[in-house]
């Protein structure tokens, strides 16, 4: 079983898919922190991560204790990730750990629950789910804001909306396995849902597929 969960930044994904996950015992794998891990990687380098050939070359040699970095989530690091994950050779370079995990999911789990941008389009075209997760900008915004917010760091809604927005164009834009629906993704906008209704609603379309 394998279920593929896209859709723009902050919608939501993250903590949907955990608990699919979670409920079903499936494995799970947050495929941006591949990409945030090289892009941290690419800036720590001294390099610019719209520079292709230093991209990729961070994205080879990237290290199972890259993903477990605690600094992985800020929006410098985002932004990072959005511009290495333009880069062709990045993908490529990430696409077998991947699909590597879906078809053999770690610890015996029976399936796996993949998030990100290109799951049901690229990397499990033939995921027997796919969810496309979407809600308003503003909405998406407002959540990440509070989450920084929360967080303690000092932030401005006004530039937490452009710099999501800013992203998401790059991801949508890009030519390598853009940000887009699957042809037979379902869509789920949970502009007007909560965690748990949002839970709700994408295991009543699983257990109906
Ligand atoms: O899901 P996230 O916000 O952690 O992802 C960070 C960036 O990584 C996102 O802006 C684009 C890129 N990404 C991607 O291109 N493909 C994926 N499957 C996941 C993330």
């Amino acid at each position: 079983m394998i279920i593929a969960i896209d859709g723009p930044a902050a919608a939501g994904k993250g903590t949907l898919a955990r608990r699919i996950a979670a409920d079903l015992g499936l494995a799970y794998l947050d495929t941006g922190l591949l990409y945030r891990a090289t892009g941290k990687r690419v800036l720590e380098a001294g390099a610019d991560p719209e520079d292709a050939a230093a991209a990729e070359q961070q994205a080879w040699a990237l290290e199972p204790r890259d993903l477990e970095r605690p600094d992985l989530r800020t929006d410098t690091v985002a932004q990072a990730a959005s511009k290495v994950s333009a880069v062709p050779g990045v993908r490529a370079a990430l696409l077998d750990f991947q699909r590597n995990f879906a078809a053999h999911p770690p610890a015996g789990a029976k399936g796996a629950v993949l998030d990100g941008r290109d799951i049901g389009t690229v990397v499990c075209p033939d995921a027997d789910v796919k969810l496309f997760v979407t809600a308003s900008d503003e909405v998406r915004a407002e959540r990440r804001f509070k989450e920084l917010q929360e967080s303690g760091a000092d932030v401005i809604y006004a530039r937490v909306l452009e710099e999501m927005r800013e992203r998401d164009a790059r991801d949508r834009s890009r030519a390598v396995a853009p940000l887009e629906p699957a042809e037979d993704a379902i869509l789920l906008d949970t502009s007007a849902l909560n965690a748990d209704a949002a839970f709700a609603k994408a295991l009543d379309i699983i257990q109906k597929k």
